[in-house]
Parts: structure tokens; sequence; C-alpha cells
């Protein structure tokens, strides 16, 4: 059987520069190359090796701006809280931190992470559907801003944790608003059947919050959502909108607590491919925004501090991810397989969830995609695969592939399998690269071995 569906397709005769929304800000073609912020990739190959992370430095820190700008714009009370899931390291941290950003981590090892490239902790946001007792003393212990609870388990534990050090822990609480957002199951979270969050219909959003309230080292402040990611449609965002602040005036209504804060989680969908044409952020901003204020009005509340979570949207078009050709697998009328020195371990995204993405050939970047190819990894499974039938410029051995919009929830679930070192991550900006994570050694995979 085969593995992957034979669909026929024709090449789109496209070069780089026609793909538009998927490329970082600064792509550029010179001399044939493709180049991102100001550096030609086929050199950075050279340079640093392949499989190798490229990010654009202007074009992250251009998305914190635009969000920073257009939920400003509507309601001067709105902090941005970069999600670290979807990309973290050291650099970008400072980044985060140097455009004014707040930080969302997601285990004890991000939180250790962004502490030790100097974040503020009171800037971070603590995530997790079930974080453990020592994630928790260790957010705690380092006074991070807000936790936001998932649990009543959690709940108890923060202030258990919270008495013992004399303290007192912000915390948001995170409700499934039960709207289901229009994108890949995998990735929905707000709907009533998810393991995150506290649902609403069964009223124990509501038990939580009037826990919250009685804890003494629990200081409650607000509710948080979030109802997936790589979302199209902004009506999803309203919708949940509507009921979240229906539930804030209901919790007003019962405990006389006035919520001060709303964060609504993340989600903005990125461009992967040509046709795709998501929202943009200052659209997102005015939905996010206005709809709150709207109807904080029409429930006489008053308008809350605004938190928005983005991930994707900050990193994934920021991001690349270049590649050696080393083998060309010409299977007579069914495929050919153009084989790179990366693939599931760097990119799991096409074998989780089938996800789709424009690669060019760097070294022949100003070239018209004039074939059909299937660029395969190197790794042990047939699903090992980062593009599927995907037109590409003719293919030789040696050529530097470059797979478009990888910035975002790939190198951070990249994986040893096939004890495969992960790739570094080179930060460009103005015509200079600096790495930023270095490519894993061999003695790297072996760290954690103990003995024989
Ligand atoms: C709680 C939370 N906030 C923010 C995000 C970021 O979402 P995105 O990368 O789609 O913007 C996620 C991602 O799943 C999340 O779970």
């Amino acid at each position: 059987m085969a593995h992957f569906e034979r669909v026929d397709i024709d090449p789109d005769f496209k070069t780089t520069m026609d793909l538009g929304a998927v490329l970082p800000q600064t792509a550029q073609i010179k001399d044939g190359h493709l180049y991102i912020g100001g550096v030609d990739t086929v050199e950075l190959a050279k340079e640093y090796g392949t499989a190798l992370y490229v990010m654009d430095e202007l074009h992250i820190r251009t998305q914190l701006r635009n969000y920073l700008e257009w939920t400003r714009f509507h309601w001067k009370n709105v902090d941005v809280v970069y999600a670290g899931k979807a990309f973290i390291s050291m650099a970008m941290c400072k980044l985060v931190e140097e455009e004014g950003c707040f930080l969302d981590v997601s285990s004890g090892g991000e939180l250790a992470l962004a502490l030790a490239s100097g974040f503020p902790a009171e800037r971070i946001f603590s995530h997790g559907n079930n974080k453990t007792l020592p994630e928790l003393t260790e957010a705690i212990e380092a006074g991070v801003g807000r936790i936001v609870v998932d649990s009543f388990e959690e709940l108890e534990r923060i202030d258990q944790l919270a008495c013992e050090r004399n303290l007192q822990q912000s915390v948001l609480i995170r409700v499934t608003p039960g709207v289901v957002a229009d994108t890949h199951e995998y990735i929905q979270t707000g709907s009533e059947d998810s393991k995150f969050g506290f649902g609403l219909k069964d009223g124990l959003a509501l038990d939580a919050v009037k826990r919250a309230l009685q804890l003494p080292g629990v200081d409650f402040r607000g509710l948080h959502m979030h109802i997936g990611s790589q979302i199209f449609a902004l009506n999803s965002y309203a919708k949940a909108i509507e009921v979240i602040v229906h539930f804030m005036d209901e919790i007003r209504e019962q405990t006389g607590f006035t919520v001060a804060e709303l964060d609504t989680g993340g989600g903005l969908g990125i461009a992967y491919g040509v046709p795709d044409e998501p929202s943009t952020i200052k659209q997102y901003g005015k939905v996010i925004v206005d709809d709150i204020k709207e109807h904080c009005e029409q429930h006489d509340l008053p308008v809350p501090r605004i938190m928005v979570e983005p991930g994707r949207s900050i990193v994934a078009n920021a991001g690349v991810t270049l590649y050696t050709v080393g083998t060309i697998k010409a299977i007579p009328n069914i495929r050919t397989f153009v084989a790179i020195d990366g693939g599931m371990t760097d990119n799991i995204r096409p074998a989780l969830y089938g996800a789709r993405y424009e690669p060019v050939i760097a070294n022949k970047a100003d070239k018209p995609r004039d074939s059909v190819v299937t660029i395969a990894g190197k790794h042990c499974e047939s699903g090992d695969v980062v593009v599927v039938n995907t037109p590409l410029q003719t293919a030789e051995v040696g050529d530097i592939v470059c797979v478009f919009a990888t910035g975002a929830y790939c190198q951070s679930m990249a994986s040893n399998y096939n004890k495969q070192v992960r790739p570094g991550v080179v930060f460009v900006r103005d015509g200079q690269s600096r790495l930023v994570v270095r490519r894993e050694t061999y003695d790297d995979l072996m760290r954690c071995e103990v003995g024989l």
C-alpha cells in the first residue's frame, strides 16, 4: 500500500518571492540565492552546517510590536504574553523582554531557561494542565507573575506551598468556554471535552473561582481561556469572549468579586501555504479588545486588564529550516523522493497532523519551481516526510533546500529519534548572523548515560 496519496499535481513555476506571506519579512533574492536578514542562506548552510534553523530577528520583533500596537490601539491596558512553547531559547527570551512583552512557560524546563536568560520572574506566566509539585514549587519560589490554574488539586497545592512560605500567589483560572475553534482537532483546546481548564456548563469553573477566593495563599486575579491554535476564523474568538464575559458577570453576581484580568490565550493562524489567508494582527486586536469592551459594557462590568498569548504568529514565518539534498530517488510513474539531512526529528508536524509547507532550493531561489517531488527525511519511518507532492526547483544532490514557516513548533518539538543530533538555531539581522543555539554533538547525546 502506498504510504502517501498519489496526487497528480503540476509544477507551479513559482519562484521564491511569489510565495508572499509565507516568507520571512526580510526575504530577498540576490544572485540567485535566498537571503534572510541580509544574509545569504547558502553561506549560512556552509558556515553552520545543515540541518539548520534560521530566524529573522526583525520579523519576530515586528510581530511583537504589531501585537502591542494593535491591541493597545483599542484599550491601553493590554499585555502581550509570548507563548514560549512555540519557540524558546535564551536569545528569544531576551528579545521578548526587550520588546516589553511577558512570557508564558509551560514546564519547569521552560521556566528554568527563561530565568537563566535573566527574564524577570514577575513577567512570567506559568501554564500546564498537570504542573508537578516541584514545578509549582519552583514557580512560586521564583516569584512568577501568574500561575494559570488548571485543576482543583493544583489550587490546593498552590495554596499550601504559598502559605508555607508566607506568600500569596497570584493566579488566573483557566476556563474552557465550550467553543470549538475552526482548526485541526489536535490543536483545539476550548471545547468542553478537553483536558485543559474548567468547564462552564457543569459549574466547575464557578466552583474553582469560589474555592480560589477562599484560599489564603491564593490571590485570584482573573480568567484565562485558550480555544486552540492556527485559527483563521475570528468569530471563534468572538463567541468565546461573549461566553467568558457572561461568566465574569456570573462571578460578580455569585461572589461579589469583580474579575480584574482576562487572558484570551493565543491561536492566531499563519500562512503555511500560498493559498492561506489568515486574519491580520490588526483585525485580531480589534475583535479581541472591542468584543471584550462591548460585552463588559452590556453587563455593566469594568473592562479588565487584557492579556493575549500569541506563539505561532510571532515566530512561525520568521523561521526557515535549511537542509542539504543527499539522495534523489525517482520511482518511475510513482514519485521522486528528494531526501534531506533532517526530517521528523526537526519537524514533526507533517507526521503529527499532516502539516504542509512551501519549500524552495535556496541556491536556485530565482528559478521557477518546475518539478514536483516529495521531500523525505532521513529517519527510519516511512511517514518521515517534510513535504509530500510539492512543487520545487529541479533538485540536485548538494542543493540547499529551504522550508519556510518552520519557526514555530519545530525546534521546540524536536527529538533525538535515531540519535539524531538536533540542529542549531541562527538569528539573522542587518547582514549579520549569530548562533543562539548550537547544534548538538554526539557527546550531548551521551551526556545522560550514567553507566553500562
Ligand atoms: C495556553 C496557551 N496559550 C498560548 C498558546 C499559543 O498558541 P499559538 O501558538 O497558536 O498562538 C498555546 C498553544 O497551544 C497555549 O496552549
